[in-house]
């Protein structure tokens, strides 16, 4: 009777240790806890620190990031830089439109963005609609025209200035820069993701939804080939070609 009493009150003692033992992580780990602040990532944007003015275009497309990345390229039909830059008068010149427009009266706003606001293929055209990086610009024929005359226009010494080249790199696997300027180019994923992007800008890696978190935009002015018009023999050249 007397040893069952002195084992049992030593596994009371025992057990009473251990609640004590328990409680006390139990405890330390609460307040170490309490200390920690929950991991947030970028796709919880209401706890996201507000991004730079200048810099909150690039996020504009990001809901569609996982869908371009996922998209099946289309091997038939795509564009080039060459189609691309051929619709332009010269490198960041609004392109012309180069397709039928039913509503010839028309601003352009919901007319037009019915297809160039997310784009698309369009059977009609055989083309994928180009999704525009500015689809709060609705009057978009202030700026796009239809290229309606082959003839109004004379042959004039009019000189496309070439565009910036691509692959400018400090190093192999360095993000290039961007070579161009980023007015009305703030939302990067408009035009380099996407069927209608042109090949050879396409991005890798949509889902890197901020852009110039890596490339940062070419600081030295890109030399481009203008003519020497003052030079006889370039503008002799010149009036040959426009006999
Ligand atoms: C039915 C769909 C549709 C509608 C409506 C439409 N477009 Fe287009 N648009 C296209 C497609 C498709 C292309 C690509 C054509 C190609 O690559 O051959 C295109 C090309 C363009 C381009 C050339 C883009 C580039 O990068 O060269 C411009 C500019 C343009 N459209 C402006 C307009 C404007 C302005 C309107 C409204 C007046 C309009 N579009 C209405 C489908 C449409
Ligand atoms: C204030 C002038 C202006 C207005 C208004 C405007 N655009 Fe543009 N747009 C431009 C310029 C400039 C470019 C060329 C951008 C560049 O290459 O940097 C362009 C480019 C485009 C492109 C080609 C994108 C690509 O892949 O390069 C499309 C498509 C387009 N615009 C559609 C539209 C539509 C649709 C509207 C109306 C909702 C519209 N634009 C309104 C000036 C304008
Ligand atoms: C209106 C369409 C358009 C938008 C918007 C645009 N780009 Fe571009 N980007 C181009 C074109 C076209 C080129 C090819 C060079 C040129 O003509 O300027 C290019 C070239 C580039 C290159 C060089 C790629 C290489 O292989 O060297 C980088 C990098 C780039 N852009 C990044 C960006 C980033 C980042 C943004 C967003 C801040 C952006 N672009 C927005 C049209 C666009
Ligand atoms: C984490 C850094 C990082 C981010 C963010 C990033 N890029 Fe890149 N990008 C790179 C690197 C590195 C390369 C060079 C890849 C190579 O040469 O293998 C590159 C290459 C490119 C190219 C050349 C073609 C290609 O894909 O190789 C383009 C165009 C481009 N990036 C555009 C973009 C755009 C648009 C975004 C935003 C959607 C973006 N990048 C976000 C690091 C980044």
């Amino acid at each position: 009777m007397n040893v069952m009493t002195k084992t049992s009150k030593k596994l009371y003692t025992i057990f009473f240790i251990v609640i004590l033992m328990i409680t006390a992580v139990i405890i330390i780990d609460i307040s170490f806890e309490s200390s920690f602040e929950p991991v947030k990532t970028a796709y919880e944007k209401e706890d996201f620190s507000p991004s730079i003015p200048t810099e909150s275009g690039v996020f504009r497309r990001d809901e569609f990031a996982l869908e371009y990345d996922n998209i099946i390229e289309d091997d038939n039909i795509y564009r080039t830089l060459e189609t691309y830059y051929s619709n332009r008068a010269y490198p960041g010149a609004p392109p012309y439109i180069p397709h039928q427009v039913l509503e010839k009266q028309g601003i352009g706003g919901n007319a037009c963005l019915q297809c160039h606001e997310n784009g698309g293929f369009v059977a009609k055209f055989n083309a994928y609609a180009p999704v525009t990086p500015h689809p709060e610009l609705i009057s978009c024929k202030q700026c796009h025209v239809e290229n309606t005359t082959k003839t109004t226009f004379q042959l004039s010494n009019w000189f496309k200035i070439s565009p910036p080249p691509l692959h400018q790199k400090a190093l192999v696997s360095s993000p290039p820069v961007i070579p161009h300027s980023l007015q009305l180019r703030e939302n990067c994923l408009a035009c380099h993701a996407g069927p209608a992007a042109p090949r050879e800008i396409k991005v890798s890696h949509p889902t890197r939804v901020n852009c110039r978190q890596c490339h940062v935009p070419a600081v030295e002015k890109v030399k481009t080939e203008i003519p020497d018009l003052s030079s006889p023999d370039t503008s002799q050249q010149f009036f040959r070609k426009l006999k």
